[in-house]
């Protein structure tokens, strides 16, 4: 899919287009010919029954544009209907206000607002919500889909091209929806399964340090209520999975580049920079802050 809504697009587009120029045309041509003359007296105009064959005419004639529109259409939803192929990549999209989780059941990886995908190969997402409704929807990829609380619709595409991709949360969902954006990068197939090979192991094997310091800061702490960091003993699943939050380019949805003074913000107090972030305001000292900080930096 994603070439049919483009190609029905283009059509439709240019279809608009004949009809705008043909009845804009029929305007101008009429205001021109029947304009007031130098001399003319003006009155009411004379009073006539209609033209029979022009009401018939533009009767029919949107009739016809419509079903013109409206064949190519329906058989484009339905096309875009039919499942993906045997051997697309499946991935899971979980919208959360106001953040993406990806799960990738087959590959066994958990990662949110980075969407990688390998290209040439096409990628079906079973697309639902952990809270309100909100949508899916990568505009240089393909379609938009809502996504529903306990109910799960599908979406697909082939990306043809490498490259990285930002996308944006298409339905209103609470205050910070303008700041539910996702990156999808498009990869080579040997980028991808080299990014999936990274992506299922654990973030750190050895901590040393400052970092090792914040990793039993974040384990005894709070965070590890909320967030789940492969093997270690957070498990919580109400915010992103951190696991490799230190390879991901940007935190808070993409909100801020993921650099350790955006970190620091972010995690002493993340709704200043996103309003309504469900994440609270942490008080936490400079020296446990840093050594947090200095931890998910690891965690690559
Ligand atoms: Cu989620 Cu708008």
């Amino acid at each position: 899919m994603g070439w049919d809504i483009q190609n029905l697009f283009m059509f439709i587009v240019v279809a608009a287009a004949v009809v705008f120029v043909v009845v804009e045309g029929a305007l101008v041509y009429t205001v021109l010919r029947y304009r007031r003359r130098p001399g003319q007296v003006p009155g009411p105009p004379v009073g006539r029954h209609g033209n029979t064959r022009l009401e018939i005419g533009w009767t029919l004639l949107p009739v016809l544009v419509l079903a013109v529109v409206a064949v190519p259409t329906v058989g484009t939803i339905f096309a875009t209907a039919a499942p993906a192929p045997r051997n697309a990549v499946q991935v899971q999209v979980i919208g959360h206000q106001w953040w993406w989780e990806f799960r990738y059941p087959g590959l066994r990886i958990v990662t949110a607002n980075e969407l990688h995908l390998p290209v040439g190969r096409t990628a079906n997402f079973a697309l639902s919500s952990d809270d309100v409704i909100h949508s899916f929807w990568v505009p240089a990829l393909g379609g938009k889909r809502d996504m529903f609380p306990n109910h799960v619709n599908n979406i697909w595409f082939t990306p043809s091209t490498v490259g990285d991709y930002p996308a944006q949360c298409a339905e209103f969902c609470g205050e910070s929806h303008g700041y539910m954006q996702m990156r999808v990068v498009v990869q080579t197939t040997a980028d991808f399964d080299a990014w999936v090979r990274d992506q299922q192991g654990v973030g750190a094997t050895v901590v040393t340090g400052d970092a090792h310091r914040g990793a039993a800061l974040f384990a005894q702490g709070t965070c590890a209520g909320c967030h789940a960091i492969a093997g270690t003993t957070a498990v919580g699943n109400v915010g992103p999975n951190l696991t490799h939050v230190g390879s991901r380019s940007a935190i808070g949805g993409q909100l801020l580049d993921n650099t350790p003074a955006n970190l620091a913000l972010w995690v002493a107090n993340s709704p200043s920079a996103k309003p309504g972030s469900h994440m609270p305001a942490q008080a936490l000292s400079k020296r446990d802050l840093a050594s947090i900080v200095a931890y998910l930096r690891s965690l690559k």
